[in-house]
């Protein structure tokens, strides 16, 4: 990785398996600039970790300046039409708003609240897994995609009428959290937060008039009851609620069974013991994460990394899908092992913008598992997998496999 054409031509090139890129820049060097993407790059457990937890680190405003003629061009060709949204996502803020705010989710989001769903994750999981009968099924596109669209649906109080629409809204979303998303992509995903913020806009009028025991309801609640948040930060949070929560879980659901496929001891070894289930999740989530990076900047002032000088406001992305691999951490990174222990990835982030849905995406992984390991024999992959074309949202466009029994 001697130039930055370099850099950009391995980046762009490892789409399908970033693993050996990572490698290459983990023992490069700490810290990596790349000036065509204006980034800096760690790629180290230690440094990502650092960066993470330091408070020195946060998030500017979205509208940087790289991000400004595209959000101007939404503005001018779309009018406002729509809630403007910029700049008050959770994950991009930083304290005391991004306190104020996560504070507000996680007084509703419980640990009863996601226990209350089971019942409704494994009725759904078996129906999915049942509906298109036969002996095939493509595990992305009927399982993996819909199954996390209605949980958080369910969690939130959506109607399960309105997912399909969901679902295209999200994949539109979602190129918004990617760097190398073209300016067409990020123009469609202000498009796609606008209807989400209008849709929600809606459903919370609903909420106040007819609550009932979900997340919305509870936070609708809280904020009547004078929970300092705007209108504007509300609709915000519901939007990102329901995209975080989606297309992670369809790529921890596909990626964990991909991995499962390539390492048919691993699998047969989950089969005849579920308790491992677990902890195979954890090493699903090491080994092939559904994000592979984050971004902070140095908020206050230019900050040393490693001896490298990285300016106030200077994107740095913290490759965790590269410190899930660090050979100085962990023992054989690249052997998918379902037993190791004391798995310390970084896939849901840390310190304070750790995943706050962690906890049901791992409850949620682990049914979604059990009922797939319960209702598919003798598993074949049908034709090689592709990834889909977004670096930082990792996920398989199709997993097709066939399987010998389905129980009745
Ligand atoms: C396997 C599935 C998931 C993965 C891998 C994942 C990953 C992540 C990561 C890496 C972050 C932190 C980003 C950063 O540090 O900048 C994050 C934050 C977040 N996640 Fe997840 N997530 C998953 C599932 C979910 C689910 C199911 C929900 C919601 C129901 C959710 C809601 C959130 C929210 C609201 C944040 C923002 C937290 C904050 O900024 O304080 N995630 N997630």
């Amino acid at each position: 990785m001697s130039t930055d054409e370099d850099f950009m031509l391995k980046m762009n090139g490892s789409l399908q398996d970033p693993y050996p890129f990572y490698a290459e820049l983990r023992k490069h060097s700490p810290i990596v600039y790349s000036k065509t993407l204006e980034t800096f790059f760690v790629g180290r457990y230690e440094t990502c970790n650092m960066i993470l937890k330091e408070k020195k680190f946060g998030h500017t405003s979205y509208d940087s300046e790289a991000l400004t003629p595209i959000y101007d061009r939404y503005i001018k060709e779309y009018g406002d039409k729509h809630p403007k949204m910029k700049r008050k996502s959770l994950l991009f803020l930083n304290p005391p708003d991004h306190t104020r705010i996560r504070n507000l989710v996680s007084r509703s989001f419980t640990p009863r609240s996601i226990e209350q769903l089971r019942p409704f994750i494994e009725k759904l999981s078996e129906d999915l897994l049942r509906r298109n009968g036969g002996n095939e099924i493509d595990l992305i596109t009927d399982f993996a995609a819909p199954l996390p669209a209605y949980v958080i649906a369910k969690l939130m109080g959506v109607p399960e009428s309105d997912m399909p629409m969901f679902k295209i809204l999200s994949d539109k979303f979602a190129k918004l959290l990617d760097p190398i998303s073209s300016d067409d992509e990020v123009y469609h995903g202000y498009i796609a937060k606008g209807e989400l913020g209008k849709y929600f806009n809606e459903l919370i009028e609903k909420k106040k008039r007819d609550p009932m025991d979900d997340l919305l309801s509870g936070m609708v609640r809280d904020v009547e009851g004078g929970y300092n948040i705007t209108v504007e930060e509300l609709l915000t949070l519901c939007s990102l609620l329901l995209v975080a929560g989606h297309e992670t879980t369809t790529n921890l659901i596909g990626n964990g069974f991909y991995a499962l496929m390539k390492n048919r001891d691993q699998m047969e070894m989950l089969v005849e013991d579920r308790s491992l289930i677990k902890n195979a999740i954890e090493e699903m989530l090491r080994y092939d994460p559904p994000v592979q990076m984050v971004e902070r900047v140095p908020m206050m002032d230019d900050v040393s990394i490693e001896g490298q000088v990285v300016p106030k406001n200077k994107p740095v992305a913290v490759m965790v899908g590269s410190a899930n691999r660090d050979e100085a951490i962990f023992n054989e990174p690249d052997k998918f092992d379902i037993t190791r222990k004391d798995i310390k990835h970084l896939s849901f982030s840390e310190g304070i913008h750790y995943c706050l849905g962690a906890p049901l995406a791992r409850f949620e992984g682990a049914i979604a598992f059990n009922k797939i390991l319960d209702h598919m024999k003798g598993v074949k992959m049908i034709e090689e997998p592709k990834y889909r074309g977004n670096f930082n949202i990792r996920g398989l466009e199709h997993l097709k496999i066939s399987y010998d029994a389905f129980p009745a």
